[in-house]
């Protein structure tokens, strides 16, 4: 190696694998590619609010009012989206951050040190991992038990927890798996949190789509005044705005412990100033509008999700593993080989794109992760060949799933 080292919080070669080889050559070929993992909702055929152009436009100016906790006109307008009848929201507890993605960094910076550990469930969203390491953080795991649901086990979390266990961080709802926590289970995170004095963390960008309704669904973790706990937004999911680059902290939990995490925070925030000002300025209108662009992306998540289940229901060798929410599902597969290999051959059989479960870190193989976001005609074409190639595969039908 010549030059400079860099630090070793990531293995910073980025070796190409079989896997991004195999999409390459794909979208290289002339061969059709019914692409079931598309995240972006800004690509999937949908005229989501057709004013977006002129919002920032409107709201850019050459002044530079700032705030480092987020400005008062934009929190003030986020805390009256976020707020519930039974569940009102401060302004004062409102944090703005460029994405979510910075806001987890700015708690990991805002709750432990070098070396110290966050806790988070298994499968479990995979950028947690470099979010962890990039603030030189081990991330601990603890597994989500699969019953009827995907449930919380309170004992496993606490024999995962350790003494360098600096916050208990929860996805609420699960990607992929797109579990909510219930009620009781959010309950019971927080009093293993109060025991021990850490905090929750709890990502919540996929909560404005539930897909069915969940009894006992749990609340907001910061909804409540007994324990430390943020919950965390933004603007990629709630308003299908990926690149606008807004997200949220809201601050939870004793007044006292409230008002201590702000200061800190506004230390940490005061230090990037990285969320752009036109954004914020934007924030009350593009929050107006919120509602209407979710309605029309949970009518594409519905849609796609009754398909598939329809189209499971003559599959009997595979099997949807029903989310409760997110833009996401999960379905068992027979396991032709390893997850990897298997999501491989769909592509070059199929030219069906999904993601392995080892994505995710699924306990077992036998598991596939197909987005609800894709069009109609790439969504239904894509999930009858999924499942052409498994009901016309020799594995008898059950096998692993
Ligand atoms: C569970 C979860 N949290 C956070 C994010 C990142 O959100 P942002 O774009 O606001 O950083 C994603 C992105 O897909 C996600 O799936």
């Amino acid at each position: 190696m010549t030059g400079p080292r860099f630090s070793r919080r990531l293995p910073w070669t980025t070796a190409q694998n079989r896997w991004s080889e195999a999409i390459a050559a794909h979208r290289a070929s002339s061969r059709p590619l019914f692409d079931l993992t598309v995240s972006n909702p800004t690509r999937v055929g949908l005229d989501l609010f057709p004013g977006w152009s002129d919002l920032l436009a409107e709201a850019a100016a050459p002044d530079c009012e700032q705030d480092p906790l987020g400005l008062l006109s934009a929190r003030e307008a986020l805390a009256a989206f976020l707020s519930k009848p039974d569940d009102p929201v401060d302004t004062d507890d409102l944090v703005l951050t460029a994405s979510t993605s910075e806001a987890y960094s700015y708690l990991f910076k805002l709750c432990a040190d070098p070396g110290d550990a966050v806790l988070a469930a298994l499968p479990s969203y995979p950028l947690l991992e470099s979010l962890a390491a990039l603030d030189n953080l081990r991330l601990d795991h603890f597994r989500l038990e699969r019953g009827r649901r995907w449930q919380l086990n309170e004992p496993a979390v606490a024999a995962a927890l350790r003494p360098e266990t600096r916050a208990l961080v929860l996805v609420h709802p699960a990607n992929p798996t797109g579990s909510f926590l219930l009620q009781s289970e959010l309950e019971a995170a927080l009093s293993l949190c109060a025991e021990r004095h850490l905090p929750l963390v709890s990502d919540e960008v996929f909560a404005d789509y539930p897909l069915g309704n969940i009894e006992d669904r749990g609340r907001a973790a910061a909804a409540q005044p007994h324990t430390l706990a943020f919950s965390l937004g933004g603007l990629s999911k709630s308003a299908a705005l990926p690149t606008w680059k807004l997200g949220w902290i809201r601050i939870g939990g004793p007044r006292d412990e409230r008002r201590r995490a702000r200061a800190a925070l506004s230390l940490i925030a005061d230090t990037y100033l990285s969320v752009a000002t036109p954004v914020q300025r934007a924030l009350p209108r593009i929050l107006a509008a919120a509602p209407t662009v979710q309605a029309t992306l949970r009518d594409r998540l519905e849609r796609n999700l009754s398909l598939f289940r329809a189209a499971l229901g003559t599959a009997p060798a595979l099997r949807l593993l029903e989310p409760e929410g997110g833009w996401s599902a999960v379905v068992r597969v027979p396991r032709w080989a390893d997850d990897e290999e298997t999501a491989l051959r769909l592509l070059v059989e199929r030219d069906v794109l999904v993601q392995p479960g080892y994505f995710f870190d699924f306990e077992d193989e036998g598991h596939l992760v197909v987005s609800l976001l894709p069009p109609p005609e790439v969504f239904d074409q894509g999930i009858a060949r999924l499942i052409g190639a498994f009901e016309e595969s020799a594995i008898p039908p059950g096998t692993g799933a």
